[in-house]
């Protein structure tokens, strides 16, 4: 290795370590792939040391200790490091996150004050290990406060000329409530009528403002968050530096996520060993008491129950075409008032519907193993996992054409897609897609095509690895 490039990857969450949702997934497998694709690059990746994550499971060393200035104080700054598969992690952990129990908390400014801490921390920790980035590659909103503070210390000769890229994962959290935490941090306000005046203050519009190149998680989503149905009110800004946000579809591990292999289901079975899946249905109708019968398809929902994923959609769906036979199983928790809908379409619909409101990672791999169809009518996607996980089990999605959904999966090859996140629209779906399940070959056909895609971080970990080479190459 010679002259590696250097990048420094932040996030606030990643597999195995801790995983609230995609976004851990995401920065769980991919700086891993990139390191596997190119070994002239050097990544590295920090994230908090949250109370929640378990340390008995790796290997965690004190790595380093120093302090950061918050408000004329200074503030106490602890690292730990390990090595996962070749990857260098490093956890920050300090005041603000020993005081939190959770990696995301409902206080805007306890979440400000830690995410604020964790991105100056971390800039402040490539200076102690007197490591250069060539690239500081930032994920959503948290770690936002670094890309502007990079931006404003360009005086500085370590990060004089340090290119900044920003990953959007969900544009809709902005970490709104960091006014005090950045300010306190030596983060004053911008003053640039480019960006809206509410957003002045903001992370997440700061860290658009600041970043060279900007990345939304699916083509799609990187059109859409340009329009003001998706935009947050950031649209016309991003619209004016469009030349810099491009779109890159997510991965999935292909080894984490492997029919053939996975333990928790009835029968590991392949492409070309359908006809084996019927005992994973079969379990999974047994395990959550509803009729064993393989003519009678299949419902599934796997999701955190928010506006978001719109299961308000699907459950009003499923009530218009209570006329034809089907079964569902919905699986997750979140919104108590979607969860009290969830309740009562199970009790409305007791021989059809079991609701299953909690997290459970074991049931969710034998729903992808054996449910016929998964409902994934969201709102807004940037890039949506389910699908491609779900489509790698041989269960077909039913779900709306938007973000990363419209660029996974192909309109009646490898799903069904439905254009307004309307019931009715998503009834016609689901009734299409019954009709077609009627016919086994047709349907293993569907079953097929989207087993046989590649949804594997190959292609993805590619695109960044040729933006992270341009990006370095870049005038400053
Ligand atoms: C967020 C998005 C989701 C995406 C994930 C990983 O959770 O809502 O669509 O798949 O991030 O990028």
């Amino acid at each position: 290795m010679h002259n590696p490039l250097k990048i420094l990857f932040l996030a606030a969450e990643a597999d195995p370590f801790i995983k609230v949702g995609g976004l851990g997934d995401v920065v769980g497998s991919l700086p891993n792939a990139l390191l596997a694709l190119n070994d002239n690059l050097d990544v590295r990746l920090v994230i908090p040391f949250h109370t929640s994550i378990r340390t008995d499971s790796f290997d965690l060393h004190r790595e380093i200790f120093f302090t950061i200035p918050r408000a004329g104080v200074s503030v106490p700054v602890q690292v730990f490091h390990t090595e996962q598969r070749g990857l260098s992690v490093y956890f920050i952990s300090g005041a603000p996150f020993t005081q939190s129990s959770n990696v995301y908390d409902t206080d805007a400014g306890l979440d400000g004050e830690k995410y604020v801490f964790f991105s100056m921390a971390a800039l402040e920790l490539a200076r102690q290990l007197n490591w250069r980035p060539d690239i500081v590659h930032a994920n959503d909103w948290h770690g936002c406060a670094a890309l502007y503070g990079i931006r404003r210390m360009q005086s500085d000769p370590f990060w004089h000329g340090v290119k900044t890229l920003l990953s959007v994962h969900n544009l809709g959290y902005m970490g709104a409530g960091s006014e005090a935490a950045l300010t306190a941090y030596g983060l004053p306000p911008l003053n640039d009528p480019d960006l809206p005046w509410w957003g002045q203050q903001v992370p997440m519009p700061l860290g658009l403002w600041s970043a060279d190149e900007i990345v939304a998680v699916s083509p799609t989503y990187a059109e859409e968050i340009q329009t003001s149905d998706y935009g947050c009110g950031l649209e016309s800004f991003l619209r004016s530096k469009h030349e810099r946000v491009s779109g890159i579809v997510n991965g999935i591990d292909v080894v984490l996520w492997d029919p053939r292999s996975d333990s928790v289901l009835a029968r590991n079975f392949s492409v070309d060993q359908l006809a084996m899946r019927a005992e994973n249905k079969k379990l999974l109708q047994t395990q959550v008491g509803l009729e064993v019968s393989q003519s009678i398809p299949l419902l599934a929902m796997v999701t955190r129950l928010d506006q978001q994923k719109g299961a308000d959609i699907a459950f009003s769906a499923l009530r218009q075409i209570a006329d034809i036979e089907w079964q569902a199983v919905l699986l997750g928790s979140g919104n108590p008032d979607l969860e009290d809908a969830a309740r009562r379409l199970e009790s409305d619909f007791p021989n059809r519907v079991r609701a299953v409101l909690r997290f459970d990672g074991k049931l969710a791999r034998q729903i992808y193993g054996g449910a016929d169809m998964l409902m994934m009518p969201s709102r807004y996607e940037p890039c949506g996992l389910a699908q491609m996980i779900a489509m790698r089990y041989g269960t077909v999605p039913v779900a709306r054409v938007t973000g990363g959904l419209s660029d996974t999966i192909d309109q009646e090859v490898t799903g069904f897609l439905f254009k307004d996140a309307s019931p009715t629209a998503m009834a016609e779906a689901l009734r299409l897609a019954m009709l077609k399940f009627k016919s086994k070959d047709v349907w293993q056909g569907f079953q097929k095509a989207g087993m046989s895609k590649d949804f594997s971080w190959n292609l993805s970990a590619h695109q960044y690895d040729d933006l992270y080479l341009s990006l370095s190459s870049r005038k400053p």
